[in-house]
């Protein structure tokens, strides 16, 4: 069985696409979200929809039917564990390059679940936000995402923001055009553009960077998610496919988070760990 600890690693930048192991999504139940070290926010690539399908002889649509169905089970027990905020990566401004025919699955799960998922939402205290470049999106699905926003503005026990037509090296720039914007209207100096005022230009400035961000499927990249907010989150990779995710394997991995931070205060004491925390 690999555990979370084994597959933990920093980006490598090497596709690992081999799927190694039938238990790969075994997790043993630790003590989860909550004592030092904790996570406030989460951020989850998902990815491996299309291989959990292929294995099972299935077309790539079935894996994202039930990629949806465990971003169900995220969300619920992100909320039962007391997270604050949960970052999904659903639609990357990559995927627009995908087959129309998946890209066009893909919008229509979107669809689906905006329009029946917001009564549960309310019902478990969750406030939905968005991230990302809509301006690319069907019309309709701009509308239900309003509306499921406004719906769901009053929640306050997690935010759920589902990253779309996103990509972070987009954000970034949106942002310094912003900026660039304001400076030529004399509005700012350039030297006046700090990490504060850069973070402001941001799509979600107010949300906390993600103190953890967990990709599922064995692949070790970012896959421009989240760049600016991602520069001291704890990266952890799991063998599982994203449609095997579930409370389990995010226990794992948060425990893991968590031991690895109690392992610092211990290891490092004072001096070291205080020289672990300046350098990232
Ligand atoms: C990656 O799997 C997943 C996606 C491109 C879509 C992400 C998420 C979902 C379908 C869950 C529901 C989300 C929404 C927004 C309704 P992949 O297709 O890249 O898998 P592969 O790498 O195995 O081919």
């Amino acid at each position: 069985m690999t555990s979370t600890a084994d597959i933990t690693a920093d980006i490598k930048g090497q596709p690992q696409t081999e799927i190694r192991d039938p238990d790969r999504c075994d997790a043993s139940i630790g003590p989860g979200a909550g004592g030092p070290g904790a996570v406030r926010h989460l951020g989850l690539i998902m990815d491996g929809n299309g291989r959990w399908a292929r294995a099972r002889g299935l077309p790539r649509s079935a894996g994202h039917r039930q990629g949806v169905e465990a971003l169900r089970r995220s969300v619920a027990a992100a909320a039962g564990l007391g997270l604050r905020y949960l970052t999904v990566y659903g639609f990357s401004t990559e995927n627009w390059r995908r087959p129309a025919e998946e890209v066009q699955h893909l919008m229509a799960l979107l669809r689906r679940f905006l329009g029946s998922e917001v009564a549960s939402l309310v019902n478990q205290g969750v406030r939905l936000r968005t991230l990302g470049d809509h301006a690319r999106l069907p019309r309709d699905i701009v509308r239900l995402l309003s509306e499921a926003e406004d719906a769901t503005a009053a929640q306050g026990r997690l935010d759920l923001i589902v990253a779309l037509s996103y990509g972070g090296r987009q954000e970034i720039l949106a942002a310094a055009q912003r900026l660039a914007a304001a400076a030529l209207e004399d509005e700012l100096a350039p030297e006046q553009i700090d990490e504060r005022r850069f973070r402001a230009a941001l799509q979600l400035p107010d949300v906390p960077d993600p103190d953890l961000i967990v990709r599922t499927s064995g692949e070790q990249r970012l896959s421009n998610f989240l760049l600016w907010q991602a520069a001291h989150s704890d990266l952890v990779f799991v063998d599982c496919l994203w449609p095997d995710f579930g409370e389990r394997q995010m226990v794992a991995a948060l425990d893991d988070h968590r031991r690895r931070h109690a392992a610092q205060g211990r290891e490092g004491g004072g001096l070291e760990r205080s020289l672990r925390k300046s350098v990232g």
